[in-house]
């Protein structure tokens, strides 16, 4: 199968399904706006998943091995990262993982569970604080150039660090010396980092890559202050099949983790262990054939973006472009961009502030090029109107 622009061109109907993205808005309603991809699974998946699906056993299965193993083996080639299997607790996804972390933060340090989240980022970095319990504290980041502040904040009464690695919606990827100094940071405060590196299969061009933030410790009792959440689901647009892991290298920590899989939290659907293997063991030339279609979208968004005059985050990983229009904010009488998009053009987008980030909005370009330019066209016409 060649994953060429053709493969990607080819619209899935997903208005016709069940897609939380493209039924939530009226059918006139172009939906560039929940993370997941309107691209056709790569044929190694759907083959994988057709031929479980025909077996017609839908016991309890049991955690696959295979899958895992396909897991660990792709990021050593792919990223040089070993990881222990030993480490590996399953997870039916990302978001879930989040909440244990914050658990385990209010569970073992009393009195210091407050976590930095980084400002904007994903939302469930927020709710999974909040609903755990325990307080979150912002790090601002900077939209354009190097995010991160120059000074870090104090850290009395804090226990951990949430980072989300690529960071969405910024589009960052981070450089060594961001994390080294995250790392040192965390060190000299005693604090635990979770890095949510769910988006870690999409950065977009060489010589910049993702950068698993483990694969930095730089001894063992480093690594045991670090764990992070990967999943095959943003990478190859299989999120409906909810497969995540956490890797958590100390014992003691993972033994929290351990505790709530299959007693609180589901295990793994056989769906999503089927799919999860061969996304790692067969998914590569899909991936490259997907970026290579993303980095189109990229520039034709950027152009848009420019012509506009709005400005747009340098997009370097994930396929959400993250645009500010808080420059608009003088003709739309109060209401949001997001909201003004979604009136006059009949375009959905994430408002920019459930990041963190209000006057912004947050653009899914995995879609067809074709879709995408409609898009442009019809939000490039609303700004005319509205600035006229
Ligand atoms: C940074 C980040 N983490 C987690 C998730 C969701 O993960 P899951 O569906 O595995 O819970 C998303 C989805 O958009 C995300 O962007």
């Amino acid at each position: 199968m060649d994953y060429d622009f053709g493969f990607f061109d080819v619209p899935l109907h997903r208005e016709r399904g069940d897609s939380v993205k493209w039924t939530q808005f009226g059918a006139d309603v172009i939906p560039l706006w929940i993370a997941d991809m309107d691209f056709r699974a790569c044929e190694e998946i759907v083959a994988a998943l057709t031929r479980r699906a025909q077996e017609g056993c839908y016991g309890y299965a049991r955690d696959s091995q295979a899958a895992i193993r396909a897991m660990i083996a792709y990021h050593r080639e792919q990223y040089g990262w070993e990881i222990d299997p030993e480490w590996v607790v399953p997870q039916p996804g990302v978001v879930t993982a989040l909440n244990l972390f914050c658990r385990l933060l209010r569970e073992t340090c009393p009195g210091r569970s407050d976590v930095f989240i980084n400002e904007p980022v994903y939302h469930h970095f927020m709710s999974a604080a909040q609903l755990q319990g325990i307080r979150e504290r912002r790090v601002e980041l900077r939209p354009f150039g190097e995010p991160l502040p120059e000074t870090l904040p104090d850290a009395d009464g804090a226990g951990g660090w949430m980072l989300c690695n690529p960071q969405n919606p910024l589009g960052h990827l981070w450089r060594e010396g961001e994390l080294r100094r995250i790392l040192d940071f965390a060190a000299v405060n005693g604090l635990l980092v979770a890095s949510d590196e769910i988006h870690g299969g999409l950065a977009l061009d060489a010589p910049h890559t993702y950068l698993p933030l483990l694969s930095l410790a730089r001894d063992d009792a480093e690594r045991r202050r670090l764990m992070a959440f990967v999943a095959p689901s943003k990478t190859w647009n299989v999120p409906g099949l909810g497969c995540a892991f956490a890797i958590v290298p100390d014992p003691t920590f993972r033994a929290h983790f351990t505790r709530d899989y299959d007693n609180l939290i589901p295990g793994i659907n056989l769906f999503g262990w089927v799919g999860a293997e061969a996304a790692y063991r067969f998914g590569e030339p899909w991936r490259l054939g997907m970026l290579a279609y993303l980095r189109r979208n990229r520039a034709l968004f950027e152009e848009a973006a420019r012509a506009w005059g709005l400005p747009l985050c340098r997009l370097e990983a994930t396929y959400l472009g993250f645009l500010d229009c808080s420059s608009l904010a003088p003709w739309l009488g109060g209401e949001s961009p997001r909201d003004f998009f979604l009136r006059t053009a009949k375009v959905a987008l994430h408002d920019g502030a459930i990041f963190g980030a209000p006057g912004w909005v947050r653009v899914n370009l995995a879609t067809q090029t074709a879709t995408l330019r409609a898009a442009i066209e019809r939000m490039g016409n609303a700004l005319a109107s509205l600035r006229r």
